[in-house]
């Protein structure tokens, strides 16, 4: 054991075996973990890795680069938050897809365009990339359109958070702790639930409308 010591303030990301909200749990020192950003609290920390992880990276597999024209469908939601503060960092034009009630949010997000899924079909022009963050294989005009290769410049790319087997790894957080404590990197929450309210939590984080990321509190110890 070297990167970590007794007492140290981690966090992370335990990939689709998740905790079933333990308080502890073992993981291995090579996964996704890292100390926690020394400005964020644990509520705040515990907001980044999940869809942080996630939208790094299908962004870098997509090859995310300066000057691109990015679109990010499901901009308001837990990896597309994150995605869209990526693409900024990155030094991308953004245009955010999200529904009526997040384009405030996406837009101080830093998105450049924010267009409404209910209102638009589809966000005129062309992209070099596209992030489908809303996944679950929810077909749309839009997606099928992008799936298709319709909205994208010749040679863009088309990735969705639906791809299986991520390789989530402790170098990718490394990269959003540093941009994390940057003040770069932003956690968007948008309730926190003690344990005891988990059911309540489920239910509001099943309607696939979270605005970023839905905490739960556990306790400490003494
Ligand atoms: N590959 C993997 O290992 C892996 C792991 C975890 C998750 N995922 C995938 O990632 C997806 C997103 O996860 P998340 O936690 O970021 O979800 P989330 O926080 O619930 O966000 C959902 C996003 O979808 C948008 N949305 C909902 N209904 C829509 C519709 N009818 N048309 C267009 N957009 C719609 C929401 O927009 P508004 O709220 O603004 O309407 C929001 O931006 C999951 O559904 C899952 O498929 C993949």
């Amino acid at each position: 054991m070297t990167r970590f010591r007794p007492g140290d303030r981690v966090y992370g990301l335990t990939g689709m075996r998740s905790g079933t909200y333990a308080q502890y749990m073992c993981v291995k020192e090579t996964s996704a973990i890292a100390a926690s950003p020394a400005n964020l609290s644990d509520d705040e920390a515990a907001a980044i890795p999940y869809g942080g992880l996630l939208a790094l990276y299908f962004l870098t597999r997509a090859g995310l680069r300066s000057g691109q024209r990015v679109l990010i469908y499901g901009a308001s939601g837990a990896i597309g938050t994150a995605a869209l503060q990526i693409a900024k960092i990155a030094g991308a034009h953004v245009t955010a897809v999200c529904g009526p009630t997040n384009l405030d949010l996406v837009k101080a997000l830093g998105a450049d365009e924010a267009s409404d899924y209910t209102r638009e079909d589809a966000p005129r022009g062309q992209f070099d990339l596209v992030l489908d963050a809303v996944g679950r294989r929810k077909t749309s005009a839009f997606k099928v359109a992008c799936a298709a290769g319709g909205p994208l410049t010749p040679g863009g790319k088309y990735a969705s958070v639906d791809d299986r087997y991520p390789r989530l790894t402790a170098a990718l957080l490394a990269q959003l702790t540093a941009w994390a404590e940057a003040g770069k990197l932003t956690p968007v929450i948008d309730r926190r639930y003690v344990l005891a309210q988990i059911a309540a939590a489920h239910r509001y984080v099943e309607q696939r409308h979270k605005k970023g990321n839905v905490i739960i509190t556990i306790p400490h110890d003494g």
